[in-house]
């Protein structure tokens, strides 16, 4: 398959700026960066991930939580106009093939039983978690954690939407288990406690918007591939098997990481709404139990190793993927606090107007006296401390 050129991309982009309208809402705002120079491929790279995202996003339903002023109708006929769908189907097998395939990795040996009893394992003697014991050693921890909840948005805003679409067909006692795990993620039809909106909680805790896409622009590479593989695995019914690695490894983990955010939060943020994280340490040792024994299970036992193995691939993929985002967070954190002249936070509107996306890699000289937004923790007085960063780190330059 041929990869997706700058060109294809450049086309892109100004479809999708041309169709959001003026000041389009949070949620319909679709637009991606233009792909730039050749000579940054991680510029690149991101434009080819939020490309990516767009295709996902444009998938599932959204509705801006507060009526737009000139109407609903209008904004959300421009976002799921055929036309635009479209433009977004012809580029995304390409995409997938060069951003996704490569991460997938060989199906391993072990049967899925001694998998999981080793992965289990793994997760409880897996020690502390790195970024919330180093976030208790900075006194700008509030500032690195709304980066933490910024960039973990992207699929958290819109909670199980992914997994959601992995449910709908016809597969067997396994996909009622799946159903079951579903519902409690939308708060068992209860909108209080669907998780999305336990998420938003903790981000207005944070001074935050709450708004699905709010921060579109200050999302970077690796948050955007974290999302992208997961909705990589969803939105492709033949991944059925990975998909349920995924929710293997997902379910067992997150139990261990919310416990360690729940607890970071009710030691320095006592006021912040903290019951996502608290409610994910409690609900999700069920769920990954029921993914055990009554998904992996008996899907092992019906058709064979073979489907185990599709599963482990699924579960590895989702370890790496969620590894790789977590120590990337973390080297931008510590990257951020060694910068010399720094202020704090996010500075204006992020999405109007839209500052000029920049790597590590690229023309930095050039920008010198600029100042450039790094995700959600601060902004650099001199461009050119970005070199230091890591590659899949974006900054916005500042108008
Ligand atoms: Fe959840
Ligand atoms: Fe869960």
């Amino acid at each position: 398959m041929n990869a997706v050129t700058p060109n294809a991309l450049a086309v892109l982009a100004d479809a999708l700026g041309g169709r959001t309208g003026e000041a389009p809402p949070a949620v319909y705002d679709s637009r991606i960066d233009a792909p730039g120079e050749a000579a940054d491929p991680a510029l690149s790279a991101f434009v080819k991930h939020q490309a990516l995202m767009r295709c996902y996003q444009a998938r599932y339903v959204l509705l801006p939580s507060v009526a737009p002023a000139g109407g609903v109708l209008g904004p959300m006929q421009r976002h799921y106009d055929a036309g635009r769908l479209q433009a977004l189907d012809a580029v995304r097998p390409a995409l997938e093939a060069e951003l996704i395939a490569p991460l997938v990795g060989e199906a391993p040996a072990a049967t899925a039983t001694d998998y999981i009893e080793a992965m289990l394992a793994g997760i409880r003697g897996g020690g502390d978690n790195p970024f919330t014991v180093w976030l208790a050693t900075t006194e700008h921890r509030d500032d690195h954690y709304r980066n933490f909840l910024v960039q973990s948005s992207p699929d958290l805003l819109a909670e199980a939407s992914a997994s959601a679409l992995g449910v709908v067909g016809e597969f067997g006692e396994p996909q009622s288990a799946l159903f079951r795990i579903l519902i409690d993620e939308f708060g068992y039809g209860s909108y209080p406690k669907k998780h999305s909106i336990l998420y938003r909680a903790a981000m207005r805790g944070f001074g935050l918007d709450d708004e699905y896409n709010a921060y579109w622009p200050l999302f970077d590479t690796e948050a955007l591939r974290l999302h992208n593989v997961i909705h990589w695995l969803f939105q492709n019914p033949r991944n059925l098997f990975k998909q349920i690695g995924f929710l293997l490894y997902a379910e067992a983990a997150y139990q261990r990481s919310t416990q360690a955010h729940y607890r970071h939060l009710t030691r320095f943020n006592p006021t912040v709404d903290a019951r996502y994280f608290g409610e994910h340490a409690h609900i999700d040792l069920h769920h990954s139990r029921m993914v055990i024994d009554e998904v992996v299970a008996p899907l092992v036992a019906k058709f064979g190793e073979a489907v185990g193995a599709e599963v482990i691939v699924g579960a590895e993929l989702t370890r790496i993927a969620f590894a790789r985002a977590g120590d990337h967070l973390l080297a931008v954190s510590l990257a951020f606090e060694e910068a010399r002249e720094v202020t704090w936070g996010v500075e204006g509107d992020v999405r109007n107007p839209l500052g000029r996306p920049v790597t590590p890699r690229s023309d930095l000289a050039a920008l010198a006296s600029a100042k450039v937004q790094v995700g959600a923790i601060g902004v650099l007085h001199d461009a050119r401390e970005l070199a230091r960063f890591p590659t899949a780190t974006i900054g916005r330059v500042l108008a």
